[in-house]
């Protein structure tokens, strides 16, 4: 990693920070409390902290820069429900605090003689930043606030690709789930590749779209015991779930909320804010299930072969190859403000024709998330390990998602119950 390049990096993820609170004020940083998302005053707080922590104290051995900063920001320490009755510091002042320890990371970047030990703490610090800045969009959906605007306006208004029907055939074989050690940075919960066998299946070319899920809903999908699990029975009748959370009946039609406005279904683009056991009883009514993680992954990096049957050794970094995502290839970094249609950007089809594995919406997959075989957990312990065994696994990332965070085999997990993130799914056939 280049220093320059990780300087650029931590001064834009700050950016991004203080973009998604700077129209906010007042109550609307507090907000209610929920167990789904933090006050926002002190998640930007945290998101400096957890730098400061990490590179300046653990990194180069620097003295705390607030006597109180552990007291308020420690997420490991800090128990959720407490958060809105912590003496936080002024939007003012922890600004301030957040420059602060922005200016003193790059600066030490531009110093020279950086070991690569250090690059790494840094650039960990950048991407736990960047998953906090999708949170912030997250939870200004669930609060109700105005989306986050485009970063690119000119790209938010062409999102008509259309519907995209139809499976890929995936030859199946011997896979290799999980990161290799040439990656460059990878998380603790992607070590490593390892064999696993699968048998030849198809997946859907893209994921349910609003107008598949609503023919589900109309067919008095959460109404029939026989489509749900017992585990997706007892959520849906303790939440009184009769349709996707942020959807309403509205002069006979179907709406959506979308931040603060309530616009018609776009038929065309994927459900989003469906949890894992919508997903799950969805597929029971259409007579598909979810994908594994392996076929997902499978699906999204695999080629092949040259000879013609199987698949190659050669496993891409995503879905369209090696090259880093363009906004021609995949929905990211908020550039459009939400999500395109499923038959838009063609160009980053995988090998197999299945589109936006990367981008526009997360993919909840069947799997429980589980460590892979030998799993060491990385400096920053609490990042997987605590939530092995309740969480479901969601591959590809969403348009707020970062380009640099992502890769196929990026592993991103959530309790099957959640329905504020960005999440959708696609289907295979049984
Ligand atoms: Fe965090």
């Amino acid at each position: 990693m280049d220093p320059t390049q990780l300087a650029a990096w931590v001064g834009d993820a700050r950016e991004r920070s203080l973009a998604l609170v700077a129209d906010l004020a007042g109550d609307q940083l507090i907000g209610p409390r929920l167990t789904v998302v933090n006050p926002l005053l002190w998640e930007i707080g945290h998101v400096a902290w957890f730098q400061e922590k990490w590179a300046l104290r653990e990194g180069l051995g620097h003295s705390p820069l607030r006597a109180d900063g552990d007291l308020l920001w420690d997420s490991s320490a800090v128990a959720h429900e407490t958060r809105w009755d912590l003496p936080l510091p002024s939007l003012a002042d922890t600004k301030a605090y957040m420059r602060d320890v922005r200016e003193r990371v790059v600066q030490r970047l531009s110093g020279g003689d950086v070991t690569t030990s250090l690059l790494y703490l840094i650039l960990y610090t950048v991407f736990h930043e960047d998953m906090h800045d999708e949170a912030f969009t997250y939870t200004r959906q669930t609060l109700g606030y105005p989306g986050s605007p485009p970063v690119d306006a000119a790209l938010a208004a062409n999102d008509d690709g259309g519907p995209l029907a139809g499976d890929a055939a995936v030859p199946g074989g011997t896979f290799q789930l999980g990161s290799s050690p040439e990656e460059p940075f990878v998380f603790d919960n992607e070590k490593w590749a390892h064999p696993v066998h699968l048998a030849p299946y198809a997946i859907a070319r893209a994921p349910v779209t609003q107008r598949e899920f609503e023919a589900f809903v109309d067919d008095g999908g959460y109404l029939r015991r026989e489509l749900w699990s017992q585990s997706g029975w007892a959520w849906r009748t303790a939440a009184g779930a009769g349709e996707p959370v942020y959807w309403r009946r509205a002069e006979g039609s179907w709406q959506r909320r979308d931040f603060y406005r309530w616009v018609p279904l776009e038929p065309h683009r994927p459900v989003i804010h469906v949890n894992w056991y919508e997903a799950e009883a969805y597929c029971a009514w259409a007579g598909r299930r979810l994908p594994t993680e392996a076929e997902w992954e499978a699906a999204a990096s695999s080629e092949p072969a040259s000879s013609g049957a199987g698949e190659s050794d050669h496993k891409r970094r995503f879905p369209w190859g090696d090259h880093l995502p363009t906004p021609e290839r995949a929905n990211l970094d908020a550039r459009r403000g939400g999500c395109v249609d499923v038959g838009a950007l063609a160009a980053g089809d995988s090998a197999f024709g299945c589109r936006q594995m990367t981008g526009n919406v997360w993919e909840w997959v069947a799997d429980d998330f589980l460590p892979y075989p030998g799993f060491v957990p990385d400096m920053y312990r609490d990042y997987s390990q605590p939530w092995f065994g309740t969480h479901k696994v969601l591959r590809g990332g969403c348009w707020a998602t970062r380009s640099r965070l992502l890769r196929n085999t990026w592993r991103n997990f959530y309790p099957p119950d959640r329905r504020d993130v960005w999440a959708g799914f696609r289907t295979c056939p049984l």
